[in-house]
């Protein structure tokens, strides 16, 4: 057709028809940010003999790294504004945020990320994995009331078997959440699959995805429990 330069109206139509099909079909996007701060930060967490102190100062550095690109494609609208000489068309962002860290490690991903949005308000859920069933089980959960209009950041530093992911995930939905991104510093194959067969629309952002899970439900080759090298508690 184009070698005649004429395009049949019917072919224009059922172009058209696929470009809307892909325009509502969302494709699961998982995006492993590489930045060398990000590795460099992922080393450290990575390596056993990082002290407490280190590893959370690592951990808050990555997870600023880690939201920057999350909020790279974050919607703005326009805005007028007065500078000291005169006024001009700025960009804010178009929605309310909400952080919602999963109890409790994701709470180390917290301080970083509030550094760069202080104006975000903070949901907590709290899952615990069964270690017999490695199922999850809510323990806790508290969202702002803000959460339908939001842009919601789920984060928790570990994607492992998914579950505890995909709990929060239906909970933060059944509270009204359609924009929802879910962060962590490393994922593996079996998370991924998980989360995004139940959440096809959550899009995640990882500083690594590792190639597997041990048997009891920790990534390899990771960087061991999150949580207990956070708070000590190892
Ligand atoms: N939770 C962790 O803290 N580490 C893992 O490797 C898996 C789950």
């Amino acid at each position: 057709m184009a070698a005649l330069g004429y395009t049949a109206p019917g072919l224009i139509c059922v172009k058209l028809a696929r470009k809307i099909v892909r325009a509502r079909t969302h494709d699961p996007k998982i995006e492993v940010v590489k930045h060398p701060l990000v590795a460099a930060s992922l080393a450290i967490l990575r390596a056993k003999t990082t002290a407490s102190a280190d590893f959370r100062r690592a951990l808050q550095e990555i997870s600023v790294l880690l939201l920057g690109q999350a909020s790279a494609g974050w919607e703005t609208v326009p805005h007028q504004v007065e500078t000291p000489l005169q006024s001009c068309m700025a960009e804010i962002l178009a929605r309310p945020l909400v952080l919602v860290p999963i109890l409790r490690a994701g709470l180390g991903m917290l301080d970083g990320m509030l550094a760069l949005l202080p104006q975000a308000a903070i949901g907590h859920i709290g899952v615990y994995r069964d270690e017999k069933t490695l199922r999850p089980a809510t323990y806790f959960c508290r969202l702002p009331g803000t959460i339908s209009e939001a842009q919601v950041v789920l984060v928790d530093p570990m994607l492992a078997t998914g579950n505890s992911a995909c709990q929060a995930a239906t909970l933060l939905k059944s509270s009204g959440a359609t924009r929802i991104q879910f962060i962590c510093l490393v994922a593996c194959p079996p998370g991924v699959r998980q989360l995004h067969s139940q959440h096809p629309d959550i899009d995640i952002i990882t500083a690594a995805i590792d190639p597997e899970l041990n048997d009891s439900g920790y990534i390899v080759p990771g960087l061991g429990d999150a949580g207990d090298r956070y708070f000590g508690t190892g």
